[in-house]
């Protein structure tokens, strides 16, 4: 094998590798993705919105289960009246920040893709996702621009459905998935009932595993996991990458000795023969064979 068939080797080695530790980061864009997919289909379905007309936005197959409405808004109804919608409850004093004179809200519903976007560790996910985005509006833009809720009266309330039973026999929590991939928890404040003070997606868990008290140490404990993943990957990945790198150059030293020794013994007898008397006696070729006639 040749220096350049090693290399070759060492990069499927680490491309292997590499995309294992990509595998683990892949959820958390895709979700941007999602988000930024739902915005793009919004604007490209629904033109000439009428305010304060909900809108359904038609989704492609791979996203069947999913479901996805979108309304827009003065700011000053959405102050003095607040806006309920399906499972969510938008009270009065809700503004924007920045501020705009009418907003886009966008409501939606995983399904039962829930679990293919969000995940939550060590907890089950007992209810869909629901999300609850607030844009900025513009004449060209349905939804523009991220923008925040700033809530100067009540919370906003989102009513979850069950999706699993076993919500039942263990209190859930209101887990909110923020914007750095890590999860925060909260108690209901009613029986699957979530109040939440900002745009965001949001869910109920149930710890899978029996130490609730662990719970406050997760996000921490989460960071701490993944670097030590990812120091132990990287070491890893070098300490391969060295290995092929010395086998190629003990392999190549070899090669080169053994092409001398065969250059050298055209030319001259090497100390494999020696003399007796006047006869010219090969030893180690002889001994050499010897296996390969007993076979
Ligand atoms: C939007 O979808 C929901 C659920 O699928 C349905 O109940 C509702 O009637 C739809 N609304 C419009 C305006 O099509
Ligand atoms: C859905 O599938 C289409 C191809 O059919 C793909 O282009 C698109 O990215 C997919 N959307 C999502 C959100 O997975
Ligand atoms: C979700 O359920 C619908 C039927 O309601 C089904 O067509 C779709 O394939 C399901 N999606 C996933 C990701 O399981
Ligand atoms: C929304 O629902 C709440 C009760 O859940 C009700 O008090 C309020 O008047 C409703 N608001 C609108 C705008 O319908
Ligand atoms: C919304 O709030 C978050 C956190 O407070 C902040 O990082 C972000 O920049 C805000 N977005 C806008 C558009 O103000
Ligand atoms: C939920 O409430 C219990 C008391 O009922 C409390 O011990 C616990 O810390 C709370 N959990 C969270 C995440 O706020
Ligand atoms: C999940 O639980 C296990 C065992 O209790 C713990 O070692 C691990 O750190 C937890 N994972 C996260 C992401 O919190």
């Amino acid at each position: 094998m040749g220096l350049h068939r090693w290399w070759q080797v060492t990069l499927v080695i680490v491309c292997l590798f590499s995309s294992s530790l990509v595998e683990g980061l892949k959820t958390y864009s895709d979700r941007k993705s999602l988000d930024s997919f739902l915005r793009m289909q919004a604007n490209e379905e629904i033109k000439n919105p009428k305010t304060g007309v909900l809108y359904n936005v038609s989704l492609p197959s791979n996203l069947t289960g999913m479901e996805v409405s979108v309304v827009r808004l003065r700011s000053f109804s959405l102050w003095s009246r607040g806006m309920n919608y399906s499972f969510f409850n938008l009270p009065p004093r809700i503004m924007s920040r920045p501020s705009q004179k009418r907003i886009t809200i966008l409501y939606e519903n995983l399904g039962n893709c829930s679990s293919h976007y969000y995940n939550v560790p060590n907890h089950t996910m007992v209810a869909p996702v629901f999300g609850v985005m607030a844009y900025s509006s513009s004449e060209s833009a349905l939804v523009d621009e991220k923008i925040n809720f700033t809530i100067h009266g009540d919370p906003i309330k989102i009513w979850f459905p069950l999706a699993d039973e076993r919500g039942r026999n263990h209190t859930p929590l209101c887990a909110k998935f923020t914007d750095n991939g890590l999860v925060k928890f909260k108690n209901m404040t009613k029986p699957y009932v979530c109040e939440v003070h900002r745009q965001g997606h949001y869910t109920l868990v149930i710890p899978s595993f029996p130490f609730p008290d662990e719970l406050h140490t997760h996000s921490h404990g989460r960071r701490f996991t993944t670097w030590w993943v990812l120091g132990f990957a990287i070491g890893f990945i070098g300490l391969v990458v060295l290995g092929l790198i010395l086998l190629a150059l003990v392999m190549e030293v070899k090669k080169r000795k053994i092409r001398k020794m065969e250059k050298n013994s055209a030319g001259e007898e090497l100390f494999d023969t020696f003399w007796i008397g006047e006869t010219k006696l090969p030893l180690a070729s002889s001994i050499r064979t010897q296996p390969i006639l007993e076979n």
